[in-house]
Protein backbone atom coordinates (compact mmCIF):
# COMPACT_ATOMS: atom_id res chain seq x y z
CA UNK A 1 0.00 0.00 0.00
CA UNK A 2 1.27 3.63 -0.62
CA UNK A 3 0.60 6.56 1.17
CA UNK A 4 -0.29 10.01 0.43
CA UNK A 5 0.17 13.25 3.09
CA UNK A 6 -1.90 16.43 2.04
CA UNK A 7 0.12 19.01 3.37
CA UNK A 8 -0.57 21.53 1.47
CA UNK A 9 -3.29 25.07 1.80
CA UNK A 10 -2.40 28.30 3.03
CA UNK A 11 -2.73 28.00 6.58
CA UNK A 12 -5.05 31.14 6.92
CA UNK A 13 -6.61 30.00 10.21
CA UNK A 14 -3.28 30.39 11.90
CA UNK A 15 -2.05 33.69 10.59
CA UNK A 16 0.63 35.22 11.51
CA UNK A 17 2.31 31.78 12.11
CA UNK A 18 1.88 30.82 8.43
CA UNK A 19 2.59 34.07 6.47
CA UNK A 20 6.25 32.59 5.77
CA UNK A 21 6.22 29.05 6.98
CA UNK A 22 3.96 26.43 6.10
CA UNK A 23 1.39 25.16 8.81
CA UNK A 24 2.89 21.22 8.73
CA UNK A 25 6.22 22.18 9.20
CA UNK A 26 4.81 24.02 12.90
CA UNK A 27 6.16 22.35 15.77
CA UNK A 28 3.72 20.31 18.11
CA UNK A 29 5.42 20.26 21.07
CA UNK A 30 9.21 18.88 20.02
CA UNK A 31 8.97 17.47 16.99
CA UNK A 32 7.22 19.21 13.00
CA UNK A 33 3.90 18.80 12.75
CA UNK A 34 4.33 16.25 9.44
CA UNK A 35 6.08 13.76 11.51
CA UNK A 36 2.63 12.57 13.00
CA UNK A 37 0.70 11.55 10.15
CA UNK A 38 4.01 10.32 8.70
CA UNK A 39 3.90 8.32 11.81
CA UNK A 40 0.97 6.96 11.52
CA UNK A 41 1.21 5.83 7.90
CA UNK A 42 4.39 4.49 9.38
CA UNK A 43 2.14 2.44 11.89
CA UNK A 44 0.03 1.01 9.18
CA UNK A 45 3.45 -0.88 7.21
CA UNK A 46 3.24 1.89 5.11
CA UNK A 47 7.13 2.24 3.56
CA UNK A 48 6.04 4.41 0.01
CA UNK A 49 4.74 8.07 0.91
CA UNK A 50 4.07 11.07 -1.67
CA UNK A 51 4.12 14.21 0.15
CA UNK A 52 1.67 16.96 -1.20
CA UNK A 53 2.74 20.98 -0.01
CA UNK A 54 2.39 24.54 -2.07
CA UNK A 55 5.12 25.38 -4.30
CA UNK A 56 6.65 27.38 -1.77
CA UNK A 57 6.82 25.37 0.66
CA UNK A 58 8.14 22.02 -0.86
CA UNK A 59 11.80 22.41 -0.38
CA UNK A 60 11.42 22.57 2.87
CA UNK A 61 9.46 19.31 3.27
CA UNK A 62 12.87 17.61 0.80
CA UNK A 63 14.92 19.18 3.64
CA UNK A 64 13.24 18.15 6.49
CA UNK A 65 12.32 14.49 5.13
CA UNK A 66 15.15 13.85 2.38
CA UNK A 67 14.33 10.65 0.79
CA UNK A 68 13.40 8.64 3.65
CA UNK A 69 16.08 6.39 3.51
CA UNK A 70 17.56 6.70 6.88
CA UNK A 71 14.33 5.47 7.99
CA UNK A 72 13.69 2.89 5.77
CA UNK A 73 11.35 4.61 3.89
CA UNK A 74 11.00 5.95 0.28
CA UNK A 75 9.19 9.68 0.07
CA UNK A 76 8.57 11.30 -3.10
CA UNK A 77 7.83 14.96 -3.43
CA UNK A 78 4.62 16.95 -5.48
CA UNK A 79 3.45 20.23 -5.82
CA UNK A 80 -0.36 21.42 -5.26
CA UNK A 81 -0.30 25.18 -6.40
CA UNK A 82 -4.10 25.89 -5.67
CA UNK A 83 -5.98 24.05 -2.68
CA UNK A 84 -8.18 22.24 -4.98
CA UNK A 85 -10.05 19.88 -2.48
CA UNK A 86 -8.62 16.68 -0.62
CA UNK A 87 -9.53 14.70 -3.56
CA UNK A 88 -6.83 16.44 -5.33
CA UNK A 89 -4.13 14.20 -3.90
CA UNK A 90 -5.65 11.34 -6.05
CA UNK A 91 -5.06 13.32 -9.20
CA UNK A 92 -1.98 14.44 -8.40
CA UNK A 93 -0.77 11.36 -7.16
CA UNK A 94 -2.05 8.91 -10.40
CA UNK A 95 1.68 7.81 -11.47
CA UNK A 96 2.80 7.70 -7.55
CA UNK A 97 -0.04 5.62 -6.92
CA UNK A 98 0.40 3.79 -9.97
CA UNK A 99 -2.40 1.32 -9.58
CA UNK A 100 -1.76 0.13 -6.15
CA UNK A 101 -4.03 0.38 -2.91
CA UNK A 102 -3.61 4.14 -1.16
CA UNK A 103 -4.30 5.39 2.37
CA UNK A 104 -4.31 9.46 2.33
CA UNK A 105 -4.00 11.42 5.86
CA UNK A 106 -4.38 14.85 6.13
CA UNK A 107 -1.02 16.72 7.47
CA UNK A 108 -2.82 18.19 10.40
CA UNK A 109 -4.50 15.29 11.77
CA UNK A 110 -2.72 13.36 14.61
CA UNK A 111 -3.87 10.22 16.14
CA UNK A 112 -2.38 8.50 19.26
CA UNK A 113 -4.00 5.72 21.61
CA UNK A 114 -4.00 2.21 22.56
CA UNK A 115 -5.52 -0.46 19.52
CA UNK A 116 -4.61 2.43 16.67
CA UNK A 117 -1.54 0.28 15.51
CA UNK A 118 -3.87 -2.68 14.54
CA UNK A 119 -6.71 -0.65 13.21
CA UNK A 120 -4.68 0.74 11.24
CA UNK A 121 -2.84 -2.68 9.86
CA UNK A 122 -6.00 -3.97 9.43
CA UNK A 123 -7.43 -1.22 7.24
CA UNK A 124 -4.20 -1.53 5.74
CA UNK A 125 -5.11 -4.93 4.06
CA UNK A 126 -8.04 -3.39 1.60
CA UNK A 127 -7.88 -4.69 -1.77
CA UNK A 128 -10.64 -3.07 -3.10
CA UNK A 129 -13.77 -0.38 -1.43
CA UNK A 130 -13.16 2.15 1.56
CA UNK A 131 -11.98 2.13 5.02
CA UNK A 132 -12.56 5.29 7.17
CA UNK A 133 -12.61 5.98 10.79
CA UNK A 134 -15.40 8.06 12.61
CA UNK A 135 -14.76 9.60 16.23
CA UNK A 136 -17.57 11.42 18.27
CA UNK A 137 -16.82 14.84 18.50
CA UNK A 138 -18.52 17.68 20.37
CA UNK A 139 -18.87 19.87 16.88
CA UNK A 140 -19.57 17.85 14.01
CA UNK A 141 -20.65 20.44 12.01
CA UNK A 142 -16.98 21.65 11.39
CA UNK A 143 -16.25 18.09 9.79
CA UNK A 144 -17.47 15.37 7.45
CA UNK A 145 -20.45 13.53 9.06
CA UNK A 146 -20.61 9.73 9.16
CA UNK A 147 -24.50 8.65 10.24
CA UNK A 148 -24.58 4.93 11.48
CA UNK A 149 -27.45 2.16 10.54
CA UNK A 150 -28.18 -0.25 13.66
CA UNK A 151 -25.86 -2.57 11.56
CA UNK A 152 -23.13 0.21 11.81
CA UNK A 153 -22.73 0.45 8.20
CA UNK A 154 -22.81 4.15 6.77
CA UNK A 155 -26.18 5.16 5.74
CA UNK A 156 -25.36 8.99 5.03
CA UNK A 157 -22.52 11.40 4.24
CA UNK A 158 -22.52 15.07 4.56
CA UNK A 159 -19.55 17.54 4.40
CA UNK A 160 -20.27 20.20 7.53
CA UNK A 161 -23.49 20.10 7.41
CA UNK A 162 -25.64 22.83 9.14
CA UNK A 163 -27.78 20.23 11.11
CA UNK A 164 -25.61 16.92 11.51
CA UNK A 165 -27.34 13.60 11.41
CA UNK A 166 -25.03 12.26 13.77
CA UNK A 167 -21.96 12.98 16.10
CA UNK A 168 -19.25 10.86 14.45
CA UNK A 169 -16.71 13.04 12.45
CA UNK A 170 -14.94 11.37 9.82
CA UNK A 171 -11.71 11.35 10.72
CA UNK A 172 -8.57 12.99 7.72
CA UNK A 173 -7.18 9.28 7.33
CA UNK A 174 -8.59 6.73 4.56
CA UNK A 175 -7.65 3.77 3.07
CA UNK A 176 -8.86 2.92 -0.19
CA UNK A 177 -8.84 0.37 -3.28
CA UNK A 178 -6.33 1.81 -6.55
CA UNK A 179 -10.34 2.62 -8.27
CA UNK A 180 -9.53 5.99 -5.86
CA UNK A 181 -7.71 7.21 -8.25
CA UNK A 182 -10.27 7.15 -11.18
CA UNK A 183 -13.63 8.13 -8.19
CA UNK A 184 -11.40 11.57 -8.07
CA UNK A 185 -11.11 12.25 -11.49
CA UNK A 186 -14.69 11.78 -12.61
CA UNK A 187 -15.40 14.44 -9.51
CA UNK A 188 -16.56 17.96 -10.08
CA UNK A 189 -16.37 20.83 -7.58
CA UNK A 190 -18.49 21.19 -5.06
CA UNK A 191 -20.35 24.55 -3.91
CA UNK A 192 -17.30 25.82 -2.22
CA UNK A 193 -15.48 24.88 -5.29
CA UNK A 194 -13.40 22.27 -3.83
CA UNK A 195 -13.17 17.96 -4.68
CA UNK A 196 -14.59 16.80 -1.65
CA UNK A 197 -13.29 13.95 0.09
CA UNK A 198 -16.74 13.16 1.00
CA UNK A 199 -18.20 13.22 -2.17
CA UNK A 200 -15.28 10.61 -3.08
CA UNK A 201 -16.71 8.48 0.00
CA UNK A 202 -19.63 8.88 -0.89
CA UNK A 203 -19.31 6.85 -4.33
CA UNK A 204 -18.08 4.02 -2.15
CA UNK A 205 -21.56 4.46 0.04
CA UNK A 206 -23.38 4.16 -3.23
CA UNK A 207 -21.45 0.80 -4.09
CA UNK A 208 -21.91 -0.25 -0.75
CA UNK A 209 -18.24 -0.32 -0.37
CA UNK A 210 -18.00 1.91 2.60
CA UNK A 211 -16.35 0.64 5.69
CA UNK A 212 -16.14 2.54 8.97
CA UNK A 213 -14.28 2.38 11.79
CA UNK A 214 -15.39 4.26 14.44
CA UNK A 215 -12.09 4.93 16.68
CA UNK A 216 -12.99 4.33 20.75
CA UNK A 217 -12.32 6.08 23.76
CA UNK A 218 -8.65 5.19 23.98
CA UNK A 219 -7.75 6.58 21.30
CA UNK A 220 -7.16 10.57 20.38
CA UNK A 221 -7.70 12.28 17.51
CA UNK A 222 -6.43 16.01 17.16
CA UNK A 223 -6.65 18.31 14.11
CA UNK A 224 -3.90 21.23 14.87
CA UNK A 225 -5.64 24.14 12.49
CA UNK A 226 -6.45 26.76 15.05
CA UNK A 227 -4.02 28.51 16.90
CA UNK A 228 -6.27 26.96 19.91
CA UNK A 229 -5.97 23.39 18.98
CA UNK A 230 -2.22 23.73 18.10
CA UNK A 231 -1.29 24.56 21.70
CA UNK A 232 -3.97 21.77 22.95
CA UNK A 233 -2.17 19.05 20.90
CA UNK A 234 1.28 20.71 21.97
CA UNK A 235 0.27 20.29 25.18
CA UNK A 236 -1.56 16.96 25.08
CA UNK A 237 1.76 15.54 24.01
CA UNK A 238 4.04 17.35 26.23
CA UNK A 239 1.54 15.94 29.07
CA UNK A 240 2.01 11.94 27.72
CA UNK A 241 5.69 12.20 26.96
CA UNK A 242 6.60 14.09 30.45
CA UNK A 243 4.94 11.52 32.24
CA UNK A 244 5.82 8.27 30.37
CA UNK A 245 9.43 8.90 28.69
CA UNK A 246 8.87 8.20 25.43
CA UNK A 247 8.15 9.64 22.47
CA UNK A 248 4.68 10.35 20.32
CA UNK A 249 5.23 10.14 16.25
CA UNK A 250 8.63 9.69 16.26
CA UNK A 251 9.16 8.40 12.54
CA UNK A 252 12.82 6.94 14.10
CA UNK A 253 11.01 5.48 16.96
CA UNK A 254 8.71 3.93 14.21
CA UNK A 255 10.85 2.79 11.58
CA UNK A 256 12.94 0.69 14.52
CA UNK A 257 9.75 -0.46 16.38
CA UNK A 258 8.47 -1.81 12.58
CA UNK A 259 11.54 -3.26 11.86
CA UNK A 260 12.10 -0.87 8.97
CA UNK A 261 15.86 -0.16 10.85
CA UNK A 262 17.51 -2.38 13.29
CA UNK A 263 18.95 -0.94 16.60
CA UNK A 264 22.22 0.31 15.22
CA UNK A 265 20.61 1.96 12.74
CA UNK A 266 18.63 3.43 15.32
CA UNK A 267 21.46 4.17 17.67
CA UNK A 268 22.77 6.55 14.81
CA UNK A 269 19.76 8.61 14.13
CA UNK A 270 19.78 8.96 18.01
CA UNK A 271 23.39 10.32 17.91
CA UNK A 272 22.72 12.82 15.22
CA UNK A 273 20.45 14.47 17.90
CA UNK A 274 22.97 15.49 20.64
CA UNK A 275 21.93 17.74 23.79
CA UNK A 276 18.01 16.39 23.18
CA UNK A 277 15.38 14.81 25.17
CA UNK A 278 14.34 13.33 22.02
CA UNK A 279 17.94 11.82 21.23
CA UNK A 280 18.46 10.55 24.53
CA UNK A 281 15.07 8.44 24.40
CA UNK A 282 15.84 7.03 21.26
CA UNK A 283 18.93 6.44 22.64
CA UNK A 284 17.65 4.62 25.12
CA UNK A 285 15.53 2.59 23.19
CA UNK A 286 18.18 1.45 21.16
CA UNK A 287 20.81 0.18 23.61
CA UNK A 288 17.69 -1.87 25.44
CA UNK A 289 17.42 -3.38 21.76
CA UNK A 290 21.40 -4.18 21.95
CA UNK A 291 21.48 -5.61 25.10
O1 LIG B 1 -9.91 16.88 9.61
C1 LIG B 1 -10.90 16.05 9.06
C2 LIG B 1 -11.76 16.80 8.06
O2 LIG B 1 -10.89 17.24 7.02
C3 LIG B 1 -12.89 15.94 7.48
O3 LIG B 1 -13.82 15.61 8.50
C4 LIG B 1 -13.60 16.65 6.36
O4 LIG B 1 -14.54 15.79 5.77
C5 LIG B 1 -12.60 17.09 5.31
O5 LIG B 1 -13.22 17.86 4.28
C6 LIG B 1 -11.52 17.94 5.96
O6 LIG B 1 -12.12 19.13 6.45
P1 LIG B 1 -11.27 20.46 6.76
O7 LIG B 1 -12.18 21.59 6.91
O8 LIG B 1 -10.32 20.18 7.88
O9 LIG B 1 -10.45 20.60 5.44
P2 LIG B 1 -9.42 21.72 5.09
O10 LIG B 1 -9.89 22.41 3.87
O11 LIG B 1 -9.08 22.54 6.28
O12 LIG B 1 -8.13 20.89 4.69
C7 LIG B 1 -7.52 19.96 5.58
C8 LIG B 1 -6.02 20.02 5.41
O13 LIG B 1 -5.62 19.69 4.09
C9 LIG B 1 -5.45 21.39 5.69
O14 LIG B 1 -4.35 21.20 6.56
C10 LIG B 1 -4.97 21.93 4.40
C11 LIG B 1 -4.80 20.72 3.54
N1 LIG B 1 -5.27 20.95 2.17
C12 LIG B 1 -6.57 21.28 1.99
C13 LIG B 1 -7.05 21.44 0.72
C14 LIG B 1 -8.50 21.78 0.50
C15 LIG B 1 -4.42 20.79 1.12
O15 LIG B 1 -3.23 20.49 1.32
N2 LIG B 1 -4.89 20.96 -0.13
C16 LIG B 1 -6.17 21.27 -0.38
O16 LIG B 1 -6.54 21.41 -1.57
Amino acid sequence: MKGIILAGGHGTRLRPLTHVQSKQLLPVYDKPMIYYPLSTLMLAGIREVLVISTPDALPSFRQLLGDGERWGMRFEFAEQDEPRGLADAFRIGREFVGGEPVCLILGDNLFYGSGLSGALQRAAEIQTGACVFAYPVRDPERYGVVELGADGRAVSLEEKPSAPRSNLAVAGLYFYGPEVVDIAHALTPSARGELEITDVNRVYLERQQLAVEVLGRGVAWLDAGTHESLLEASQFVHAVQARQGLLIASPEEVAFRMGFIDARQLAALADALPGTTYGRVLAELAARAAA
